[in-house]
């Protein structure tokens, strides 16, 4: 996800305006860029692809005597990785750098438009730096508060002009951080890039903004505030892994901000509103074929239930290495839907070019913009999850899953705007529960195999928790239809075989506890999860009570992905980067 740093003040900016960008590189971008103060005239360097790239660019741009500047790693959300898609956006006189997504950038664009202003970007980014430029009378911080009045959405925001010798900041929804150093004060979107340079930060709370010359000053609804200045980590390695042990564990507790982000726009009191998508794309198609690997495909049988059930479409999900093969009946009424976080996946991508090739319309729901995927699909969905370091995906899968039930909102013209949100919340992880998991984790690491049970939706989750488990902790488990086990795996039960139930109160509650019980009679090892508490089963997790079954699943999600992880942590296992695996597949 995009990054920010800045900096006023301070002897060498650019130094530290490249070297923060490097600190904030593990998040994932595909262009980066730079503003600076330089003889009273802002420039603006930017290149596509690897810092490297931006900083010969620096090196051969001639800049004299650079006094203060921001900078900015782009993950691309709206808009392709080019270069004047890049940050910083400049007008005629001032540049920005902006994290989050500005939801009413179209109306502001077009209301400027009218005033003949002239865009060149497709970001939603550019319109804060025109609007800032549009409301400028001679006294910058007007223009800013002006400006921030008018924006809808999310941001963490950067802004330079020539006219002054100070840079405006802003955060709202996403993160930033003010550091100062004596008379240096330095920004950055997360503490890695600050450490070194400074000892002491104000995190920004949601309504802050201000502006900094060789003092930070802090305002929030117009009136004066003090910053709160709290101690920064020491080090940079745990900095980028926000204190967490692993980058799973970060990226486990990151699903909230994560979804939040991917619902953004889309997720609206009118319905679900995907940019990227019109109604007609969607005529004439009867069913849908989605193809995918590994957590990618359970997502798409996810997808499946919701489709079918929700917007009446027949849907089949297909694991891409047994389709490219196997030769299907294509034809032209289906929708050929790809799920990739990579958007690399080699057997995935085969799968696209026969159906493209078979003159079907295609649709791709990845997680990285210009991948072969992407590049290879009519139309784009981007998850938006940001960089997924831990080979076991975790966000990456909610944001799948997240934008199969909007797309099945799309479709199906429903509105669960409510439902979604709730679904977000319940992903916000609760210390007493993880703890809970970590404590009943060391009764669950000798057996001989796991099986995870659930019906309908949770299914699909049981296959999901059973994946992440063996991926990571090498035991051996399996996720199975709840009301199958009967027909064979039940043989297994005994003591040391356990069971991960996950007992939905709102799908088929009482079946699925007839299922448990005939497991808990043979002895098996259960844990239950639900919102409903069973006294029969040897351990019990609770969630919250809900009317909606995919509230339920995302807390669900939430559990077997902390299972997961903290069974393997307890056997000594690499979690981030498991024996055998890698990140993107991309050969056969
Ligand atoms: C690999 C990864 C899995 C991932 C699968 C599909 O096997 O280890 O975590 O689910 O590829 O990857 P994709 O990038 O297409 O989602």
């Amino acid at each position: 996800m995009c990054g920010i740093v800045g900096c006023i003040g301070v002897k060498n900016p650019v130094e530290y305006l490249i070297e923060g960008l490097k600190e904030l590189e593990y998040r994932g971008y595909d262009s980066a860029g730079i503003a600076v103060k330089d003889e009273n005239e802002i420039k603006v360097i930017k290149a596509v692809g690897k810092l490297k790239n931006l900083e010969d660019k620096v090196k051969k741009s001639g800049l004299k005597n650079p006094e203060f500047g921001i900078g900015h790693t782009r993950w691309a959300t709206h808009g392709k990785p080019t270069e004047i898609n890049a940050h910083p956006h400049r007008g005629a006189f001032s540049a920005v750098v902006h994290n989050g997504i500005i939801e009413n950038y179209q109306e502001i664009k077009k209301e400027l438009q009218k005033e003949g202003i002239e865009f060149i970007s497709q970001t939603d980014t550019e319109v804060i730096v025109k609007l800032f430029e549009y409301y400028y009378e001679g006294d910058s911080f007007k223009a800013f508060e002006k400006t921030l009045k008018k924006l809808e959405g999310a941001y963490a925001i950067l802004l330079i002009t020539k006219y002054e010798d100070k840079i405006f900041f802003a955060k709202k929804g996403s993160p930033l951080i003010v550091a100062k150093n004596g008379n240096e004060i330095y920004f950055a979107s997360s503490d890695a890039p600050l450490i070194g340079y400074a000892e002491k930060a104000h995190y920004l709370e949601d309504g802050e903004y201000g502006v900094a010359d060789n003092e930070i000053h802090l305002y929030n609804d117009s009136q004066k505030i003090s910053p709160y200045f709290k101690s920064l980590p020491t080090n940079k390695e745990s900095a980028k892994k926000g204190g967490f042990r692993f980058y799973m564990e970060k990226e486990i507790y990151e699903q909230y901000d994560v979804l939040k982000e991917n619902t953004l726009g889309r997720n609206t009191p009118d319905g679900i509103k995907f940019d990227e998508l019109d109604r007609e794309f969607f005529e004439g198609i009867n069913n849908i074929i989605i193809s995918a690997c590994g957590t990618s495909y359970h997502a798409g049988l996810v997808g499946k239930y919701l489709l079918e059930r929700d917007a009446k479409i027949r849907t089949n999900v297909e694991v891409a290495s047994e389709l490219r093969y196997r030769e299907p009946l294509l034809t032209k009424d289906t929708l050929f839907v790809v799920i990739s976080q990579s958007g690399e996946t080699a057997d995935t991508l085969e799968t696209l070019k026969m159906a493209k090739k078979a003159g079907l319309k295609t649709l791709a729901l990845c997680n990285v913009d210009n991948s072969s995927i992407v590049r290879e699909a009519d139309k784009t969905i981007l998850l938006r999850a940001g960089i997924e370091k831990g080979v076991a995906s975790t966000k990456a899968f909610a944001t799948q899953v997240m934008t199969l039930w909007m797309l099945s909102n799309y479709l199906a013209q429903k509105n669960e705007y409510e439902a979604i949100n709730e679904a977000i919340e319940v992903t916000k992880v609760d210390s007493a529960l993880h703890e809970k998991i970590k404590r009943l984790s060391k009764r669950y690491l000798h057996g001989h195999g796991f099986f995870y049970i659930g019906r309908d939706i949770f299914f699909p989750l049981a296959l999901e928790g059973a994946l992440k488990l063996k991926e990571i902790s090498y035991i051996h488990a399996e996720g199975y239809p709840a009301g199958e086990m009967k027909h064979g795996p039940i043989a297994l039960a005994d003591p040391d075989l356990y069971v991960v139930a996950l007992l939905s109160k709102n799908i088929l509650f009482e079946k699925t506890k007839s299922n448990i019980e005939e497991l808990v009679a043979r002895d098996a090892t259960v844990l239950t999860v639900s919102s409903e508490y069973i006294e029969m089963t040897d351990d019990f997790i609770k969630i919250n009570d809900t009317a909606h079954p995919m509230v339920e699943f995302f807390e669900m999600m939430l559990v077997t992905q902390l299972l997961a992880m903290e069974v393997a942590i307890r056997m000594g296992n690499d979690v981030d980067m498991p024996r055998n695996l890698a990140k993107s597949v991309t050969v056969e």
